[in-house]
């Protein structure tokens, strides 16, 4: 699985062995691996390169500047929804002029900051919002570039937890009120027109949304020839597959066969905004066995993270694939005797659960597990639930690793509290 192989039995991060990391960086760590990154971003720009494409990594995804940074170096721009995610980028040495943001609820501070900063664009999802960028822009004597961000109606035949381009979900603007906006243009003086944003969902593991939904843009601009004129970017949103398991994941050349030509006909530049098939397989979550004990029924394996740690299981039903890091390690046989096992967390509730009925080999205490396909949406969506500390990120880079984020502390969770 990318560069998370395993080699005499030993899993290997490039060219680390994470039984390493787990002993010095102690577990839960979410390890990730510069060279996965780097390959998928360029994966991703590859694909797209026959049209003019700005890709923009979705900072929520992944959020940890040590991420970051490494993007940013590759030339990568970025996707944002909330002031303190452009914060970030910032702070990871981004440009905020290849920044767009999304986001149905963003505040007075939040527009102000992104203004001062200077983005690309903010993705608008109601008349509402777009008012208020149009009054905030005009106190500080700026004009804000815009895209709309259309509700297609479309269904991506994802989680309904992670549909988002359907009329019952939150997100966007209904072509009728996006049509009312466009024919109203000169209402708001301080914004541009630049772009339409489509983000369908996430994850979309079929290309034929894509094309639905750009038609349908398309169809729009054709209806709105003054938008037409103006609007100078489509941007497709995030939402490409990722293989977490044995699920028909397009490549990203499929997606662009779907997307590219249609972009390019309307004379069109392209942003994408994707997250999970950039950091999903470029990060593992390590976890070492407490206890194991069978009640007559069940094997339950039960490891130090829980769904603090990792959500993703318990809030999507999600699959994430879970080995022992070293069959030399455990010295346990793992291709024969394979037992059934729920693996869970010490967290108290019955969610927390990262894989039931799972063959596993005998694990036991101390041994350590792998949590693969963790990079997205794992350590970015982690609290301290049950009052645990946020656990630590590690960062390989070929034959070295260095700690990204410090593990926190007992003193951490309540640093912000008074009494
Ligand atoms: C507006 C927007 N763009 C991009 C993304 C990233 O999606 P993904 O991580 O599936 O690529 C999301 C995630 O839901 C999103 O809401």
């Amino acid at each position: 699985m990318e560069q998370f192989k395993y080699k005499n039995g030993v899993l290997h991060c490039e060219g680390v062995n994470v039984g390493d990391i787990a002993r010095e960086a102690g577990t839960p760590v979410y390890v990730y691996s510069k060279a996965t990154l780097l390959a998928k971003y360029k994966a991703v720009a590859d694909a797209f390169s026959g049209i003019d494409t700005t890709v923009c990594f979705s900072v929520k995804s992944c959020s940890s500047l040590g991420v970051l940074n490494v993007l940013r170096g590759a030339g990568c721009s970025f996707d944002v929804v909330s002031g303190g995610e452009l914060f970030r980028v910032v702070k990871a040495g981004g440009d905020p002029a290849r920044v767009v943001y999304a986001g149905v609820g963003k505040t007075d501070a939040e527009i102000k900051y992104a203004l001062e900063q200077g983005i690309m664009m903010f993705n608008v999802e109601s008349e509402a919002e777009l008012s208020n960028i149009n009054r905030i822009a005009g106190k500080m004597g700026k004009v804000a570039p815009v895209a709309l961000r259309l509700n297609p109606d479309v269904d991506p035949k994802t989680h309904r937890h992670t549909t988002t381009g359907k009329l019952e979900n939150k997100f966007g603007l209904d072509f009728g009120m996006a049509g009312h906006i466009v024919d109203d243009l000169p209402r708001y003086p301080n914004v541009v027109l630049r772009g339409l944003h489509l983000h369908i969902g996430s994850p979309v593991n079929a290309t034929a949304p894509y094309g639905e939904a750009i038609d349908k843009a398309l169809a729009f601009l054709k209806a709105h020839p003054k938008a037409d004129a103006t609007v100078e970017y489509l941007n497709t949103g995030g939402g490409f597959g990722l293989l977490y398991n044995e699920e028909d994941v397009p490549a990203f050349s499929a997606y662009a066969n779907e997307i590219v030509p249609r972009v390019k006909k309307a004379g069109k530049k392209l942003i994408l905004e994707p997250g999970r098939s950039i950091v999903g397989n470029a990060a593992v979550m390590l976890a070492r066995v407490q206890y194991r004990k069978f009640n007559g029924v069940k094997t339950f394996v039960i490891v130090d993270a829980g769904m603090n740690d990792l959500i993703r299981p318990a809030f999507y039903d999600s699959y994430h694939r879970v080995w022992p890091t070293s069959d030399k390690d455990t010295g346990k046989d793992t291709t024969t005797a394979l037992i059934q096992t729920d693996v869970v967390g010490p967290i108290c509730e019955s969610s927390d659960c990262f894989a039931k009925d799972r063959p596993l080999p005998n694990v036991d205490r101390g041994d350590v597990l792998a949590f693969f396909s963790a990079g997205a949406y794992g350590y970015t969506m982690s609290s301290t639930y049950n009052s645990r500390p946020r656990v630590a990120e590690v960062l390989v880079d070929g034959e070295k690793w260095r700690v990204i984020r410090k593990r926190e502390t007992w003193d951490d969770l309540v640093a912000h509290e008074t009494i």
